[in-house]
């Protein structure tokens, strides 16, 4: 017996001599001290044993399984302490090297005009409302003064999903959403992302617009431009004027082109305003009697007006960006250059 444990002790020493993970270590356990390990293995065999014998050979296996525990006790706390060491020195932090550089990001030219607009219409009074930009063919067309016939609504290439679903082409949508479910007086402005099949250098597939929508009793053109001529103020300087040129929308009547005097020659003539000094910037109109009356509000009692602008429109004007596609690059060498 004697023998059989010098030779276990034996495999022990090599077994663990090179060892350098816990994990070996564990494993090497296991093959002596496990349930099927050669020392239990012994031990279970102490039933053959005769009876007078077993008293010294429960001795001499006791003490190997301690001499056994202490020896991986002690590997196991030599390489405990080894693997600590190893993953300090791993996850070393040098503090004094720099830092890594991350380039700062900017708002985006339409983020700024956005807010501008915001900020400017919101102290008038004017209260923000975001429709759904996919719409159904009634809000952006029908109950807008155009129903399926129309020749209007050859004005914009529309993308359709059904045959009642489409892209809204135009922020006025949100106008009847507003109208359905608020009284006057209404005071609101609808920002968001419109639609259109179109894409050149001053045409994008999507765009962003501005609405306003104001519906009171005695409200008249005249508000309209005095609104304006406020706003065009605030957004390109105080010297600009605006005019009303007369034109067609089918939800508004009677309805206008607004050109602001050209904030770049002040009126004498330049590229910007193609020698004319004067640069269109939206379209307006008296709210038509048939859309208030579609929405519930009864035309002899109220009267409102409504303007739609191009948002990339203004920050191209406001920044003179002669691209539109550098707004839609992610380029923040390009966003940088503007401040709001
Ligand atoms: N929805 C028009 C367009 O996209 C712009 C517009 C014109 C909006 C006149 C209005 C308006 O509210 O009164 O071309």
């Amino acid at each position: 017996m004697q023998d059989k444990i010098n030779e276990i002790e034996k495999s022990i020493d090599d077994a663990v001599k090179d060892v350098e993970s816990s994990k070996t270590l564990q494993e090497i356990k296991m093959r002596f001290l496990g349930k099927t390990g050669e020392i239990s293995a012994l031990m279970k065999n102490m039933r053959e044993v005769p009876p007078e014998q077993r008293p010294s050979m429960g001795k001499l296996l006791n003490a190997l399984r301690e001499w056994t525990e202490e020896r991986f006790n002690a590997i196991e706390k030599r390489i405990k302490e080894f693997e600590l060491k190893r993953r300090y020195s791993e996850e070393k932090i040098d503090v004094t090297l720099p830092a890594k550089v991350t380039d700062d990001g900017a708002y985006h030219p339409n983020t700024l005009i956005r807010r501008e607009l915001i900020s400017i219409f919101s102290g008038m009074g004017f209260e923000v409302f975001e429709g759904p930009e996919i719409e159904n063919d009634y809000y952006n067309f029908t109950a807008l003064n155009t129903p399926a016939d129309h020749p209007a609504r050859d004005m914009q290439d529309t993308f359709y999903i059904s045959s009642d679903l489409l892209l809204r082409t135009q922020t006025s949508a949100g106008q009847i959403r507003v109208m359905e479910n608020k009284k006057p007086p209404i005071k609101i402005l609808s920002p968001g992302k419109v639609y259109r099949s179109d894409d050149d250098a001053t045409h994008s597939p999507m765009f962003s617009q501005m609405e306003g929508l104001v519906v009171d009793k005695s409200i008249t053109l005249c508000d309209l431009k005095g609104m304006l001529d406020e706003f065009a103020k605030k957004i390109f300087g105080a010297g600009v004027k605006t005019r009303l040129r007369p034109s067609y929308f089918p939800f508004t009547e009677p309805s206008v082109e607004v050109d602001v005097s050209c904030f770049e020659c002040g009126g004498s003539g330049c590229r910007l305003c193609k020698g004319t000094g004067w640069i269109e910037v939206l379209g307006a109109g008296m709210v038509n009697r048939h859309v208030l009356e579609g929405c519930g509000i009864d035309p002899d009692i109220y009267s409102g007006f409504a303007f739609g602008m191009g948002i990339e429109r203004i920050a191209m004007l406001k920044y003179g960006i002669n691209n539109m596609k550098l707004l839609f690059e992610g380029d923040t060498r390009f966003s940088k250059q503007f401040k709001g």
